[in-house]
């Protein structure tokens, strides 16, 4: 028992967890994810995406079909690609596409992501996909494995390995690949600038930086996460690319320490959710994007006026929730774009710290497998 705890905390690098370990290599894998990829400028060099101008041409719809993390990596694709690219794009969880006998032809175009590239339902709808002359992109973290071998073009993430059952640099990567895939099928098809993609792709570079200053900083949550691990619920809100980070943030919290939580579009919270809010209910929010803040505002007045105690993510320089809220935190200022790879940050680490507070096997939750190879 000695040796074998030895070599795991040899592999955790002084961490206490997997997670935590895997939180702070992000930066790093970030990084190896964007590296070589980007030149003069914003020149982008996917290798592997053999896509022509000409077959883009013929694409008319694009399906983004993942499980878990991987699928909210997919929701910040389906803002992200329709924006640039203005080509309609679809989500769907795997296990629900493969069943439902989705409309596709040789004019769609469908992204799969996995980080293990083993996920049993994503494998299969990757093969429901090109079955109907779907050409099919695949996003995955592992060199070799079943997603990598069956699409026509991979994108790999450089993540390195991830151990811990929550998945938080495999997300973050991915994100990163959706946003080169963004961009190259946006120049190929002119519907954005060279400026434009030029200005993106700085954001990007500046972004490893950026994490690592609030990686530096992290206490701030830390305190957060220690008086409130008692809660019982959280509700997450956010609007347009914030709405895909709430789930992200949601998934992180209820799978590592039980507490139950959800996400919301927080202009849906009216129509249901807000019956549930009640003195004291914690909602967080995620308020990065600029022509819907204040739009956010005033579903975070619809919260504090029933009692309900928010935290808010803002970017630096934003100070107008301070007095509204009980709490902001604000985020390092990133292009709002992609804004979601930094926003993430903040929620992983108070998903952690409450975790670790709660006594909760942080590394390996109760009933959840880090890969699911059957059905
Ligand atoms: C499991 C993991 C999740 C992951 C999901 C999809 O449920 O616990 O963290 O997001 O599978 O995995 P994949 O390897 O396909 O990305």
């Amino acid at each position: 028992y000695k040796v074998k705890w030895d070599v795991e905390a040899a592999e955790k690098g002084g961490y206490e967890h997997f997670m935590l370990k895997e939180i702070h290599e992000q930066p790093k894998a970030i990084k190896d994810t964007f590296r070589g990829r980007i030149v003069d400028g914003c020149d982008i060099v996917l290798d592997d995406l053999k896509i022509t101008k000409e077959q883009l041409a013929n694409i008319d719809k694009i399906f983004i079909v993942a499980c878990g993390t991987a699928y909210h990596a997919g929701i910040v694709g389906k803002y992200t690609i329709e924006k640039f690219a203005r080509i309609p794009v679809e989500v769907d969880i795997a296990s629900e596409f493969r069943y439902r006998n989705p409309i596709i032809n040789e004019r769609t175009l469908t992204i799969v992501i996995s980080q293990s590239g083993e996920t049993a339902d994503t494998i299969a709808a990757l093969k429901e996909a090109k079955s109907h002359a779907s050409r099919v992109i695949a996003i995955t973290n592992v060199v070799g494995s079943t997603v990598s071998r069956e699409a026509d073009d991979v994108i790999y993430t450089w993540a390195g390995p991830e151990i811990a059952v929550a998945s938080t640099k495999a997300y973050t990567t991915q994100l990163v690949a959706i946003y080169l895939i963004a961009l190259d099928l946006a120049l190929k098809k002119g519907t954005i600038t060279r400026e434009y993609a030029a200005e993106i792709c700085e954001g990007l570079k500046a972004l490893p930086e950026k994490i690592q200053n609030f990686l530096d900083n992290k206490d701030e949550i830390q305190k957060f996460a220690s008086e409130h691990y008692n809660t019982r619920d959280v509700f997450y809100l956010g609007r347009g690319l914030d709405y895909a980070v709430a789930m992200e943030g949601s998934l992180k919290l209820k799978e590592i320490s039980y507490i139950h939580s959800e996400a919301y579009a927080a202009g849906e919270l009216k129509h249901g959710t807000l019956a549930l809010i009640e003195d004291g209910t914690l909602t967080i929010a995620i308020a990065t994007q600029e022509n819907l803040f204040e739009k956010m505002l005033s579903n975070i007045r619809e919260v504090t006026t029933r009692g309900g105690y928010v935290l808010a993510f803002v970017m630096e320089g934003n100070t107008q929730l301070e007095g509204v809220v009980g709490k902001v935190i604000y985020l390092p200022e990133t292009l709002e774009e992609i804004a979601p790879i930094m926003a993430v940050v903040p929620l992983q680490l108070l998903a952690y710290y409450m975790a670790v507070d709660k006594g909760c096997d942080v590394d390996k939750p109760r009933n959840l497998a880090k890969s699911v190879t059957v059905e």
